[in-house]
């Protein structure tokens, strides 16, 4: 297997007597939409300072690209794009001058530099507010610009510290789409950050919860979401008349349903996605009855909670 795109080893930071991190330790491979959820001051920010060499941990280890977080910084900032919790730029500059401006401090040469700034809005769909001063941007606007200059480099790795915060759902839908996208098409792997749970969700392959400075729990999404339906159930509860062990096997058997359980006179489904109505297709065609046909749903929202609060 190839070497670990981040690897983090007992990570702490400690201001004072306040412990912002506290031995962390996760693994990002090549290829992931890793997603690092948390609350306010759960020490998103301050792992990923520590990652670029922005700050110095206080205890343990961690590798970015290979590269020590101490003793080789600069090498992962040659390699590593970051959009950090707020991203400033020059409002009085169009974005094509802003992003040349940040390509010449990357060292390219001027006519790299312009190359990359005009290849950088199409990518981020920017491309026709190339020459518009920064100040008629829209917040949205600004972001995607943000990943932009992230790109400069060509990185190996992306790193977005809340990219979609602060955005209205049209904006937040094109950071989505743009980082899907820089996956798929590059295979860029991107380490982002956020507080809501449903933007990690429909984003990321792999997650990671932290809160007050620990991580709970981090896993391959579909890992935690099975592993999640699997303890606390979105279950259905069914009486059915006269089940037949054909039908059970059936419903077994449909993609989505993991568990059937008889119990006396009730029939216990438990599933990995929402197929009731596939399930209600399979009774109904195997002309049974159903008496009784209860969801018990747990969101997501409410499982994450769970983790939350337990931190
Ligand atoms: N330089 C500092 N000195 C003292 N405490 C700090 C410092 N930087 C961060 N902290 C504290 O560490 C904790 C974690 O902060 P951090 O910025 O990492 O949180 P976060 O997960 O990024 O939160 P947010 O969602 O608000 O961005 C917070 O309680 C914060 O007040
Ligand atoms: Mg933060």
């Amino acid at each position: 297997m190839s070497q670990p795109v981040i690897e983090t080893k007992g990570l702490t930071k400690v201001y004072g007597d306040f412990t912002a991190l506290d031995n962390l330790n996760l693994t990002v491979n090549e290829g992931e939409i890793f997603g690092f959820l948390g609350p306010n001051g759960a020490g998103k920010t301050t792992t990923i300072l520590l990652l670029v060499g922005l700050s110095v941990p206080t205890s343990g280890a961690a590798t970015v690209l290979g590269y020590n977080i101490v003793r080789e910084s600069r090498e992962i900032r040659r390699n590593v794009g970051l959009l950090p919790d707020f991203a400033g730029f020059y409002e009085d500059l169009s974005a094509q001058k802003n992003l040349e401006y940040i390509g010449l401090l990357n060292d390219l040469s001027k006519t790299e530099s312009e190359k990359r700034a005009t290849e950088l809005l199409e990518t981020v769909g920017l491309g026709e507010w190339k020459n518009v001063n920064v100040e008629k941007f829209s917040r949205g606007m600004k972001q995607r610009l943000g990943i932009a200059q992230a790109l400069i480099k060509r990185p190996r790795l992306l790193i977005l510290d809340e990219p979609t915060i602060g955005l209205d759902p049209a904006g937040t839908k094109e950071i989505r789409e743009l980082i899907l996208k820089l996956n798929k098409e590059q295979g860029l792997t991107i380490f982002l950050s956020s507080h809501l749970l449903h933007e990690i969700q429909m984003t990321c392959t792999h997650v990671g919860i932290i809160n007050h400075g620990r991580l709970v729990v981090c896993d391959a999404l579909h890992n935690l979401t099975e592993l999640l339906t699997e303890s606390e159930g979105l279950s259905l509860e069914l009486k059915i008349h006269n089940p037949t062990q054909e039908l059970l096997k059936e419903i077994e058997g449909i993609v989505g349903v993991s568990r059937v359980l008889q119990k006396e006179d009730k029939v216990y489904v438990t599933m990995t996605s929402d197929v009731t109505l596939e399930i209600s297709k399979t009774i109904a065609r195997h002309g049974a009855y159903v008496l009784l046909m209860k969801p018990k749903e747990y969101s997501l929202e409410e499982i994450f909670m769970k983790y939350y609060e337990e931190a």
